[in-house]
């Protein structure tokens, strides 16, 4: 029977299909990301095939199923354990995306010369040779008898191996070069990744091997791809980094088995990756000093709090229209943080442009983070400097009032450890703290956003 072909175009972004062409994408809004793949018609048939006499009841009580065996893998990373919520769980499926160039290939190799100690690993490569592999760890130092190597593109051949072999972790690197010859479109694209993603999912759930792949990241930051890779899979961690720094941010953005708060940050070297035990340390490591405009904040990642330095600028506007622009922080937030300072606080930013940024990468989502955005505003506008030793944090209302935020304590715990001497807080935090000289540092609670200023700017 001559099979019958159709020809659609997918959005490499999303995923959209469609049966004409399209130059911007009517289901992303991308331009030029429409591709025509030829995919074979299936056949018309609605009716159910499956027959149920009830001796296939395939149910079963939740009470019932065991789940005492649920193991964890201990990468030897803290950190990376840290984000995928206690260690990678047995039998399940990550992805790992990064920009080309910030560690995902050594990372993963960091980790199967550690877990090869107990484990038997399948490293599948189809960027690099294995004589490449094999340099690379040798300069590491790292070595392990029970890591394999294998460079291959085709998926038939790496399941069957897989199948055969059956290692207990299996690496992928990348999704995006693996491609099945059965299937008629190209490697690399939405509907190769798609199936080759389920391919692994299928290896993965059925002979109960921890998979990690390796997934490409576009121009904008996302797995390339279709989002529905990020639907298959149980866990997506995103590596991020400036290639001006060495240090590199490693987060969940959906993990099924832990929070997606958690953050893991290490540092690139001589020696392959290493972990950051003290991100504080680090993001306040280059913090200028007696500049006006800087000031720290602190704010938890996951159970851990981390204080990094917001920088403001505020300068007097060339053009009829204010200028404001954020880096880690949220735009629409610092303007309202804007007309709390003028309308509450009489600070004037109408004729200002106003710049945010907060160095090393880190987003800062917390409302606690408000306080520090505002006093920085204030500190640049009004040419004051900020005491190197002040720390800020809290929420700010439309009132201007300073509102409470969980996790005081252990912020003040963390500014002590690296040497603060002020902490300005929400007052009905410092009004619910009991023992307030044990932490050595002087904390001032502050009830509104023109009081918090007057101090931290002291
Ligand atoms: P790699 O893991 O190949 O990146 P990816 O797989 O994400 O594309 O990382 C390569 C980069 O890391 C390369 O630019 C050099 C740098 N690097 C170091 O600085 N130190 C090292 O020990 C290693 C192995 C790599
Ligand atoms: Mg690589």
């Amino acid at each position: 029977m001559i099979k019958k072909m159709k020809s659609i175009y997918v959005c490499s972004e999303c995923g959209f299909e469609s049966v004409k062409w399209n130059g911007i994408c009517p289901s992303c809004g991308q331009g030029n990301t429409m591709f025509e793949e030829v995919r074979e018609k299936a056949a018309k048939n609605n009716s159910f095939k499956a027959k149920f006499d009830g001796s296939n009841v395939s149910q079963v009580s939740i009470g019932e199923i065991d789940i005492s065996d649920e193991a964890r893998y201990h990468t030897g990373f803290k950190e990376l354990d840290r984000v995928f919520g206690g260690g990678i769980v047995k039998g399940s499926l990550s992805l790992l995306g990064g920009t080309p160039g910030i560690g995902k290939s050594t990372l993963l190799l960091q980790i199967c010369s550690h877990l090869s100690k107990s484990l038997k690993i399948l490293y599948v490569s189809g960027e690099e040779s294995k004589r490449q592999i094999k340099i690379r760890a040798s300069r590491l130092g790292l070595s392990g008898d029970n890591l394999f190597l294998m460079t291959e593109t085709n998926i038939e051949l790496i399941a069957a191996e897989v199948e055969f072999t059956r290692p207990d972790v299996l690496i992928i690197d990348s999704i995006q070069t693996m491609n099945n010859t059965e299937s008629s479109s190209l490697p690399g694209s939405v509907s190769q990744v798609k199936e080759c993603t389920n391919v692994f999912l299928k290896i993965s759930k059925s002979l109960d091997i921890t998979t990690l792949m390796v997934g490409h990241v576009n121009k904008d930051g996302a797995i390339a791809g279709p989002k529905v890779l990020e639907h298959m899979v149980d866990t997506v961690l995103y590596f991020e980094g400036d290639s001006q720094t060495s240090y590199r941010i490693l987060r969940a953005v959906k993990n099924r088995y832990g929070s997606t708060n958690e953050l893991g940050v290490f540092r690139m070297d001589n020696e392959g990756l290493q972990e950051v035990e003290n991100p504080s340390e680090m993001l306040l490591s280059g913090k200028p000093q007696g500049i006006s405009g800087i000031c720290v904040a602190c704010v938890m990642e996951g159970s851990r709090p981390i204080l990094t330095e917001v920088q403001g600028l505020v300068s007097s506007t060339n053009f009829g229209n204010p200028r404001r622009m954020c880096t880690g922080f949220d735009y629409n937030r610092m303007t309202l943080i804007l007309a709390v300072l003028e309308k509450r606080a009489g600070y004037n930013f109408s004729a200002m442009d106003a710049y945010i940024n907060v160095v090393g990468g880190i987003k800062l989502e917390e409302p606690a983070a408000d306080l520090s955005v505002a006093v920085s505003l204030v500190s640049s506008l009004k040419d004051k400097i900020i005491g190197d030793e002040v720390m800020a944090f809290g929420e700010i209302g439309l009132a201007g009032e300073i509102r409470a935020v969980p996790g005081a304590e252990m912020r003040i715990r963390e500014a002590q450890r690296l040497g603060f001497k002020k902490c300005v807080i929400p007052y009905h935090n410092w009004k619910s703290m009991s023992n307030k000289e044990k932490y050595g540092i002087e904390i001032i609670g502050v009830r509104t956003v023109r009081q918090a200023i007057e101090e931290a700017l002291d």
